[in-house]
């Protein structure tokens, strides 16, 4: 524990370049290499991400194969297949083959044993155990954010990242907006001091949330959770994490650190149907940097409210608005305004799968873990504060026992969170619910 406190504080730099001894593993087995040698790529999670992203692979490098998949259910995996074979029409041949086509919770150990390149897009909550099941069997990983539900799994997480730097193996998360040209060249002026130091911002994710799969007649209620995961904290860590995590993970990035403490309020007013599981619908949170820099994060999913998903900083000489893509001085003039023109912005998602596979090929180490780690960090930290009410530090989360995610399932399995009589999951109340 106390190795892996010190390892959250200190900067992936130091960690990369922190004399860390190479194990003596197969250096062949690994895809780091300049030749134009068939990159195999596999997917585990075959939904909306996990389509679209083996289609930015795809299309990120002429060499590229996808080789197997993998879902916990075989509609989606046909249906992903399909939806694949559909875009890349023309552009490559899709052929995976039937028998590595997997499904259930253990189809990710075969489809990732196929691949050189794995892309993991399942909800978050699976995220540690497939992450570190691909870096243990030396493959280059995309996967998406958040890269866990729970402390717990931060850690495992981190651990991981540790030897995936060893092998030297390439990592990209799916916090995209450290690949998207405009918010590089913000954090650029940023980082040249163009507002002088940050001491406070706001962040936000408000709009009206997401898709509801209604339970059916006859669903085990694991197969109604897994299909209803937005609304279930093992699966999904509640929407300040699922998707809020981008903006908060902004902050982090431009203020250059993370926060040391946070306390906020949350609950659900309109998010109270009967599939609507046990997250909020809102939640408030200001994060403490150890400047003193106070970020206000809000995320809400409320229709008919003010929407907006964006960022905002303050500094010493200066703000910026991250959405409209300007800096003004302290009197309000503006700075300056990022030149945008739509036919100038690469996609993206697009340039995660560009990077990666670029990096591959050269020999090169993207290691986006431990910063996509520390992030998902601070949004549970929030979640936390929001649950219980209570002010908490980074340290609270990171030690937390929390242990939302079991560590084996089958369809056999018995859900973390059971509905009582009513088919009602039990909501946090802050000022009770402990963190
Ligand atoms: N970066 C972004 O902008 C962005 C956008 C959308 C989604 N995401 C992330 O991508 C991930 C997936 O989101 P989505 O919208 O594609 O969800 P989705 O429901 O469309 O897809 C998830 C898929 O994973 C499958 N699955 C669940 N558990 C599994 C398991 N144990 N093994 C194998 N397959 C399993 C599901 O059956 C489903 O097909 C989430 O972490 C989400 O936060 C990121």
């Amino acid at each position: 524990m106390k190795n892996i406190k010190r390892r959250f504080f200190i900067k992936s730099s130091s960690l990369v370049a922190g004399g860390l001894v190479l194990p003596s593993f197969n250096i062949n087995r690994m895809a780091n290499s300049s030749n134009n040698k068939k990159l195999k790529v596999s997917v585990v999670g075959c939904g909306g991400r996990g389509t679209g992203a083996a289609v930015q692979a795809l299309r990120a490098d002429d060499n590229v194969e996808l080789v197997a998949m993998a879902d916990a259910f075989k509609d989606r995996l046909e249906n992903s297949l399909t939806a694949i074979k559909e875009e890349m029409d023309g552009e490559k041949t899709i052929d995976v083959k039937e028998k590595n086509q997997f499904t259930g919770f253990n189809g990710y150990k075969k489809a990732i044993d196929l691949a050189d390149v794995v892309i993991l897009a399942t909800p978050p909550g699976f995220r540690p155990l497939h992450f570190k099941y691909a870096i243990d069997n030396d493959k280059h990983v995309f996967m998406e954010k958040p890269v866990a539900t729970d402390a717990h799994g931060v850690r495992q997480v981190l651990e991981t990242a540790k030897i995936a730097n060893q092998k030297k193996l390439n990592v990209v998360v799916g916090l995209q907006r450290h690949y998207e040209k405009k918010y590089i060249d913000l954090h650029k002026k940023i980082s040249e001091g163009e507002i002088g130091k940050i001491r406070g911002g706001q962040v936000y994710w408000n709009d009206g949330g997401v898709w509801v799969n209604k339970r059916k007649p006859n669903q085990s209620e694991l197969e109604y959770q897994m299909r209803n995961w937005y609304y279930f904290n093992w699966l999904c860590g509640d929407h300040i994490l699922e998707q809020h995590i981008h903006n908060i993970d902004v902050a982090n990035w431009f203020i250059g650190d993370y926060p040391i403490s946070a306390q906020g309020m949350g609950g659900r007013q309109v998010r109270n149907g009967i599939d609507h599981g046990e997250i909020f619908d809102h939640h408030f949170v200001e994060f403490t940097y150890k400047s003193g820099a106070v970020v206000s994060s809000q995320c809400r999913h409320q229709n008919g409210c003010m929407k907006r998903v964006d960022e905002v900083f303050q500094g010493t000489k200066g703000s910026i608005e991250v959405g409209k893509g300007i800096i003004n001085d302290l009197d309000g003039n503006l700075k300056y305004k990022y030149p945008y023109s739509l036919e100038n912005e690469p996609n993206p998602y697009q340039v995660e799968h560009d990077k990666l596979f670029a990096s591959i090929r050269k020999g090169g180490v993207i290691s986006d873990t431990e910063n996509g780690a520390k992030s998902t960090l601070t949004a549970i930290l929030g979640r936390m504060a929001t649950y219980s009410g209570k002010k908490l530090t980074m340290e609270d989360a990171l030690n937390s026992n929390l242990k939302l995610v079991p560590e084996e399932m089958t369809w056999n399995s018995t859900p973390p969170t059971l509905p009582d009589k009513e088919g009602r999951y039990k909501i946090p109340i802050p000022g009770k619910t402990k963190f």
